[in-house]
């Protein structure tokens, strides 16, 4: 029996009303690729899996809901629009990706889980509106408050205890204000006065969440306190998950390399963004999304989800089932031919009103013609091509080690080696 299935049966015998009513201790596990896209679109379903993260997801993007949702995201997504991922991907993905590995090519050595978060902590700081550190005890530094932000935020999946946990996330907010938000905020805030007394222009201002919600900060009535949760979520939202795909994917190309003909093919940039999606298909960052059902839902397939339900949406399930995604689901196949209207990374990266806002610049435009100029290949692609292109090789004196402190299925550590004589080589990028 399928756990949607057994939850079904669960409710059942509990005599829970799975039609209309309230049930706010029901359960239903939504695990097939049809009842999870639905559900995501399904508007009386409001977010729910960071309840337990709310000292970093209080009123983030992410947990609003209904009309206080599209309104921020209204404000936020003017900067997230296909032409400026493939700008940054052309301009500034490359040097941040140079200057993230540096260090680590001239060791010949590093740990992929390190390099991941150091390389798009970067990206995300601009994205989310921290000038970028000044030198490496600072970007140390903010990388070590994105983890702590990260595992407050996913507090959900955490084996540590919880009262621990929420102290290191409010102190590691304390330093963060402190250490890098004032600063970038006063300059924001005297570059937004100076364009409101005629005396700096539009193209002034930096194109980032911390400017877009400071701009419009009367329209969405937000405090202090909220802003500066906003900006360390998407701080953690960007850098978590990538760098957790980047590992993956680069685990997944070593476990299939020793094929030849697979091999040979990772010369191709668009085939390695095909490798990276595949991974993301099967190792989605959040496995599950959880919702509360603010009214009686009856969904396509028939099924009655009570008001008040919890509802999980398994996405590493319905991200494996083989009605899409044929027989083979389970296993690696970038060559995988998919339905219409069905993405390569499945629901990995949500789908609705709250999906991934840095969808693309991370996973790119998987646009499929050959000739496309505008296509967009995202930065973990980039980044696993650089790796490539540098030669690199699992450590042979030391084996990848599994994260413990979350139920997630992630690494801890990864380490790696660069073999200047096994470098792949490129073409270059069309501009
Ligand atoms: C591989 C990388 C990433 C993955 C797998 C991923 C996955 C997701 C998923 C599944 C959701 C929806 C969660 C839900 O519906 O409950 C989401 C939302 C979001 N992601 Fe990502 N994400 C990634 C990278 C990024 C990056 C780089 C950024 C920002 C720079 C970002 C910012 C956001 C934001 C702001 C939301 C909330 C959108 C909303 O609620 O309207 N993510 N992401």
């Amino acid at each position: 029996m399928d756990r949607a299935a057994a939850s079904a049966d669960t409710d059942a015998d509990a005599g829970t009303d799975t039609g209309a009513g309230t049930d706010t201790d029901a359960v239903v596990v939504l695990d097939t690729y049809d009842e999870v896209r639905e559900a995501l679109r399904q508007r009386d379903l409001k977010q729910a899996l960071y309840d337990a993260g709310g000292a970093v997801m209080a009123d983030s993007l992410i947990t609003l809901h209904g009309e206080a949702h599209k309104r921020r995201r209204r404000a936020e997504n003017r900067l997230f629009r296909r032409g400026t991922f493939r700008w940054w991907e052309l301009n500034l993905v490359p040097g941040t990706i140079e200057e993230g590995y540096a260090a680590a090519l001239a060791r010949g050595r590093t740990d992929l889980v390190h390099l991941g978060r150091r390389t798009i902590m970067y990206l995300t700081a601009l994205v989310a509106g921290i000038d970028p550190p000044s030198d490496d005890a600072a970007a140390d530094r903010l990388e070590d408050l994105a983890r702590v932000f990260s595992a407050g935020a996913t507090a959900v999946h955490s084996t540590r205890d919880p009262g621990e946990l929420r102290a290191e996330v409010e102190q590691a907010m304390a330093a963060f204000e402190e250490e890098f938000l004032a600063p970038a905020r006063r300059r924001r805030e005297d570059l937004l006065a100076r364009l409101a007394a005629g005396d700096a222009a539009e193209e002034d201002l930096p194109r980032d969440v911390l400017t877009a919600v400071l701009r419009n900060r009367d329209e969405l009535g937000m405090t202090d306190a909220q802003i500066r949760r906003e900006v360390a979520f998407y701080l953690q939202a960007g850098s978590h998950s990538t760098a957790n795909l980047f590992t993956h994917s680069v685990h997944r190309i070593f476990s299939e390399w020793d094929d030849p003909a697979f091999a040979a093919r990772l010369t191709d940039r668009r085939f390695v963004q095909r490798c990276v999606l595949e991974t993301l298909r099967l190792n989605p960052a959040s496995p599950v999304a959880w919702r509360r059902a603010q009214a009686p839902i009856t969904l396509r397939s028939g099924r009655t989800i009570p008001e008040g339900a919890l509802v999980e949406l398994d996405l590493r399930a319905a991200n494996a089932d083989p009605a899409v995604f044929g027989p083979d689901a389970a296993s690696f196949d970038p060559d995988r031919d998919l339905p219409d209207g069905v993405q390569p990374w499945g629901h990995s990266f949500g789908g609705g009103t709250h999906a991934c806002i840095g969808m693309e610049l991370d996973g790119g435009v998987h646009s499929g013609s050959a000739d496309d100029q505008e296509h967009v290949y995202g930065t973990v692609t980039l980044m696993v091509v650089a790796l490539l292109e540098a030669g690199v090789r699992p450590d042979p004196d030391e084996s990848p080690t599994e994260d413990r402190a979350s139920s997630r299925p992630n690494f801890e550590r990864y380490p790696v080696v660069f073999d200047p004589a096994a470098r792949t080589a490129h073409e270059e990028v069309p501009v």
